[in-house]
């Protein structure tokens, strides 16, 4: 291969740049000329394709650099339709003039599912990220455990996964963890251990809300931050052990933390956080409010006498909060693992391609006698018996209903990944950037503007 495209779809995350940077080295390395795609398929969806030369003469362009979050080629959400043929035909087109032949995309499952269809005119190869950790699966063959059914009224399937395998061990997870996730918990353990603080100080309960969608491997990970409760969509909420968990506690302590995965639902499976059926261009469900949501059940439940009679606080309505991580968990500087294993990916990516992989998926394996360790697999395996990728969910092993948090065997998941997870230069970057004086006075300066310059287009 002489050049091949990259780019990166669906919500950034902190490791874009370094999957981008280990795409280019490797490329580097190999002489293969690389051109980014501005905003995800957004750019090939656009007559005149903007594009930038990522490097030049084998050369990686000043603006790479992989401590940087977010991405410099920009993201979207937009996706291709399958059935599509027009556009599909388009865009490879556009591709096979731009010399293009490989392309890799940078993403998670919508961005594989997606993807896939473009596999039919030229090699693709997907190199993971996602802050939701949900890109993999808990073993091989998992997709065929789910079942389909058709929802009333013909308006198509509805998906529902089959038991999970009890029999389970670590080292068969496929892509034990995505770029990004490590990232992501560093920010929403830091906010767990930092609303700690104020719940103590002013006994109150404090609920903290963060992202993951339908999978709650990023409120499993911020019990690094010692929540008192995790509360995850893959466990249903039982309201009556949570109200007891929470009074046993707050008698103990006078004050709790709880850890609220967004996508947590309640005895029906109906999500707590979805006020309204929206959707986002990639036909993800928009959940927001979870965190609200069970503040009102716990305010109902706890009344205000639980509060006052004993002088502990005003009402249960001052009593409960609730604070969303929100984008923060999403964004800024990758720590040391994300940006590692990020790069390696990237390299890897590289290398599938070359070695002929048409849907490849690069992935990051675990074991404990290997360590971490990058290897590739066919973009088909994620797929059930009707095509459809569905976001991983944490395996039933890793959590305890009864005492709402993780179980030994959570724990045992976690601790590879973040045993060395944040490195000095992490640190090291806080104590020589933050407070730098040029920040009061100088205007931030956006990688966009100088990106901008770079961008070609298609005649
Ligand atoms: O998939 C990543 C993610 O951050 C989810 O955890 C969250 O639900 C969603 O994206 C938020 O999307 P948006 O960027 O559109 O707010």
């Amino acid at each position: 291969m002489k050049r091949i495209g990259v780019l990166t779809a669906g919500g950034d995350t902190p490791a874009l740049n370094a999957t981008l940077h280990g795409v280019v080295v490797r490329a580097n390395q190999c002489k293969i000329e690389v051109v980014g795609f501005i905003k995800g398929f957004s750019s090939l969806f656009n007559p005149r394709v903007p594009h930038v030369r990522l490097n030049p003469l084998f050369a990686t362009i000043p603006e790479l650099d992989s401590s940087l979050g977010g991405t410099i080629i920009g993201a979207s959400r937009d996706y291709v339709d399958p059935q599509d043929t027009e556009t599909i035909e388009k865009i490879a087109d556009r591709m096979q003039r731009l010399g293009i032949e490989g392309l890799i995309c940078v993403g998670g499952d919508g961005t594989l599912s997606g993807m896939q269809v473009l596999s039919q005119y030229f090699p693709t190869v997907l190199a993971p990220k996602t802050i939701d950790n949900d890109l993999g699966l808990n073993y091989r063959h998992e997709p065929d455990e789910w079942q389909r059914e058709p929802i009333d009224g013909g308006a198509g399937f509805r998906y529902v996964r089959g038991p999970s395998r009890t029999r389970f061990e670590l080292g068969q997870l496929v892509n034990y963890v995505t770029p990004g996730y490590a990232t992501a918990i560093y920010v929403t353990a830091t906010g767990v251990q930092r609303i700690r603080t104020t719940a103590e100080s002013h006994r109150r309960i404090a609920i903290v809300e963060v992202m993951g969608r339908h999978s709650g491997y990023l409120a499993l990970g911020s019990a690094y931050g010692q929540p008192d409760i995790v509360l995850i969509p893959e466990s249903p909420l039982n309201i009556d052990r949570l109200v007891e968990r929470v009074t046993d506690i707050y008698e103990l302590q006078k004050n709790v933390v709880i850890v609220c995965a967004e996508g947590i639902v309640d005895e029906h499976g109906r999500e707590l956080g979805e006020v309204h059926q929206s959707y986002d261009p990639a036909g993800n469900k928009l959940l927001s409010g979870a965190g609200d949501a069970l503040r009102h059940v716990l305010i109902e439940r706890l009344g205000d006498t639980y509060f006052t009679s004993k002088r502990r606080n005003e009402s249960a309505r001052a009593a409960v909060f609730t604070r969303k991580v929100g984008h923060t968990q999403r964004g800024g500087r990758p720590v040391l693992f994300d940006s590692f294993y990020a790069s390696q990916l990237g390299g890897h990516a590289v290398d599938l391609l070359l070695e002929g992989q048409v849907n490849g998926v690069a992935i990051l394996q675990y074991d404990q006698q290997h360590g971490f360790h990058v290897s590739g697999i066919n973009g088909n395996d994620f797929r059930d018996r009707w095509g459809v990728i569905h976001a991983r969910q944490v395996h039933p092993s890793f959590y305890d209903p009864e005492r709402l948090s993780l179980s030994r065997t959570g724990v045992d998941y976690l601790m590879p990944i973040f045993d060395n997870a944040v490195g000095t230069e992490d640190l090291e970057s806080v104590r020589q950037t933050l407070f730098r004086r040029s920040n009061l006075t100088e205007p931030y300066h956006s990688v966009n503007v100088d990106i901008n310059k770079r961008i070609c287009y298609l005649n």
